[in-house]
């Protein structure tokens, strides 16, 4: 290949690369548990079980694209890519096995072929090899290469980065940590076959690959989310029972968990909108007793000024500890000062200003103990400016 078509291809693979990184599952919930550390380990194993389905298959998937490409010197690429899925000379190794050790020694999943494997894992896996059979070449290396191999190393970084932080050792999670090394070669290969089998730099190739690519990132995107919601389902059902069966759930012993104090010191920033020239300043604490749905926050307005307006899933108590203010939700306007108690309802409009001399506090009780258990209500999603969001 000369230098010139080299650096041009170059310049289209950033393009799809930029393309994949625009994609919304980069905010998919499931991912951002990861990132943020809230799953358990439990919940990684029924994640990792499930994903088993998609592992033990995956070879199929390059199969499928194999058939497809007329070139035998990918074909030959593509044999290789599947030799390192075989485990090369030791069969014991094959990345299907990995896998299966991993699930067993991690998370104490004896047979992980016995698996419930849901019906949303087992479509997940259909699409996905429906896609490659029945598309043209240029579609299905897009959808496999950009769409698939090429976001593996991401996608297991926050599995990965997520079970070291929950304590499981490196060294466990060999399946995860040898794709997010490997991968990159595997979609390289991949998506020379998709550029290739363009004939040309046309427009409507580039289109193509984007809409592969998208509709590869959508199904996962939509795969992940079911995942989540089965997740988060699973604590719903657990809270219900514990009420039910008068089953008392909190930690005693939690250090800060029946106490704190509510001042910036006894709990952790959550959100902070500090542009002094503007009209909007304000400050959320969060503090953490060990309270399973009431979510408790001091809200601090400095003279002058508001907060955004917004509307969330959660509905709000909202007790002023000092200062005087109005609280707007949706046409109404609610005067109010130390002392007083105001309610917003979930999913209204909402916004409080600080009329008075003094700081506004307000200690606003939220249940998003509750809400957040439900897909895509996250703190990111119903704030203005999301990257001020400290979690
Ligand atoms: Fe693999
Ligand atoms: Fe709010």
């Amino acid at each position: 290949m000369s230098k010139c078509k080299s650096s041009s291809r170059q310049r289209i693979s950033d393009r799809f690369d930029s393309f994949v990184d625009k994609h919304v599952i980069w905010q998919n919930p499931l991912l951002q548990a990861c990132s943020k550390n809230t799953l358990s380990i439990d919940d990684y194993g029924f994640v990792i079980s499930q994903h088993f389905y998609y592992s033990r298959g995956f070879t199929r998937l390059l199969s499928a694209l194999m058939m497809q490409c007329d070139n035998d010197y990918y074909r030959v690429e593509l044999s290789h890519n599947l030799w390192e899925e075989a485990g090369e000379e030791n069969q014991e190794n094959c990345h299907s096995n990995l896998l299966r050790r991993m699930i067993t020694n991690t998370f104490g999943l004896d047979n992980p072929d016995q698996t419930n494997f849901r019906d949303y894992t087992q479509q997940y896996f259909k699409d996905c090899l429906d896609y490659l059979k029945n598309s043209d070449l240029v579609r299905a290396a897009a959808f496999l290469g950009w769409g698939t191999e090429g976001v593996v190393p991401r996608i297991y970084s926050h599995l990965f980065n997520g079970l070291t932080s929950q304590g499981v050792p490196s060294d466990e999670l060999l399946y995860l940590s040898l794709h997010m090394e490997c991968d990159d070669e595997h979609s390289e290969v991949i998506e020379a076959i998709a550029l290739d089998a363009c004939n040309g730099d046309t427009e409507s190739h580039w289109l193509a690959i984007e809409e592969a690519i998208s509709h590869s990132l959508t199904l996962r995107d939509r795969y992940f989310t079911k995942l989540y919601e089965e997740l988060q389902s699973k604590k719903i059902n657990t809270l219900v029972q514990q009420i039910t069966n008068e089953c008392p759930s909190t930690d005693l012993m939690q250090p800060g968990g029946l106490h704190t104090r509510v001042d910036k010191s006894g709990g952790t920033p959550l959100y902070r909108s500090n542009e002094e020239d503007q009209e909007i300043s304000f400050e959320v604490t969060r503090f953490k007793v060990a309270s399973e749905v009431i979510d408790p926050r001091l809200l601090e307005i400095p003279v002058g000024k508001r907060n955004e307006k917004h509307k969330h899933a959660h509905e709000s108590i909202f007790y002023v500890l000092s200062g005087e203010g109005v609280v707007y939700v949706e046409d109404k306007e609610i005067a109010v000062k130390s002392g007083d108690l105001a309610y917003v309802p979930r999913w209204y409009d909402h916004y409080s200003k600080n009329t008075g001399g003094n700081v506004l506090r307000i200690l606003a009780l939220t249940d998003y103990g509750l809400t957040r258990c439900f897909s895509k209500n996250t703190e990111r999603s119903y704030r203005q400016q999301p990257d001020k969001v400290a979690l």
